[in-house]
């Protein structure tokens, strides 16, 4: 069976949250929040930070699973560590999740960045992967990040005027971060909606 992961709504180039299930040596399951980058119909990318299980794990396994779902707790869940081995299936996906795909690691590189937004320097790894077998068990589409952020800029947009000083600070300080992350993960879509906003703020004179 072919695999497309555009059935699932991943575009090539496009960042997606997502929920990473990984399982040591010893067969310990572990879950945590990753951004996986899709690179085609049946292939992906994702950067981790050097430092967590998952790392470890798909560095010693060389394959892991990617659970799609647009549950807040769950990824709530899998980032404070409170899935419990009962919450996996035998596939070490996570128990009645609606989509998830299995994948198998095809390279492993370092990638230090001099400056990154988290801390100045940083040490990552950068792993790519083919997608061995896609399961979709409930209609469900990948979670990108930008709209959220488009649409909290419209909101920060909308009450500018009538903010106060601290408030009209936080309100920019908040649509810079936006800005960066739109031009980070966010389609195409998204730049030209955050174009927009940030014309409409320099016509009122704010500098963005
Ligand atoms: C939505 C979301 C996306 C994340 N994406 C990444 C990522 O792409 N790379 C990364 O290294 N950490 C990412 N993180 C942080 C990891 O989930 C976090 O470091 C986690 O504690 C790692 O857990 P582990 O030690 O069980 O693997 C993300 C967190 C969230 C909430």
């Amino acid at each position: 069976m072919t695999i497309d992961l555009s059935e699932i709504g991943m575009l090539k180039g496009q960042q997606y949250e997502t929920i990473i299930t990984t399982k040591d040596a010893g067969g310990n399951p572990n879950a945590a929040p990753i951004g996986v980058i899709c690179r085609g119909k049946d292939n992906v990318m994702c950067r981790i930070f050097k430092g967590s299980r998952t790392l470890d794990n798909i560095i010693s396994q060389k394959e892991f699973t990617v659970n799609i779902s647009q549950d807040p707790l769950l990824f709530t869940w899998s980032l404070l560590d409170n899935l419990q081995d009962e919450d996996f299936s035998k596939d070490n996906s996570i128990k009645d999740i609606d989509c998830y795909f299995k994948c198998k690691v095809t390279s492993l590189k370092e990638a230090v960045k001099q400056s990154d937004p988290i801390k100045k320097k940083s040490e990552a790894i950068v792993i790519k992967a083919d997608v061995v077998e896609l399961i979709i068990n409930n209609p469900v589409k990948v979670y990108n990040r930008s709209f959220g952020h488009v649409l909290e800029s419209l909101v920060y947009m909308s009450r500018i005027d009538i903010a106060d000083d601290n408030q009209r600070k936080y309100y920019l300080d908040s649509l810079n971060e936006a800005f960066r992350v739109i031009r980070k993960v966010g389609s195409k879509k998204d730049k030209e909606a955050m174009d927009n906003i940030k014309n409409k703020l320099n016509e009122k004179g704010f500098e963005i």
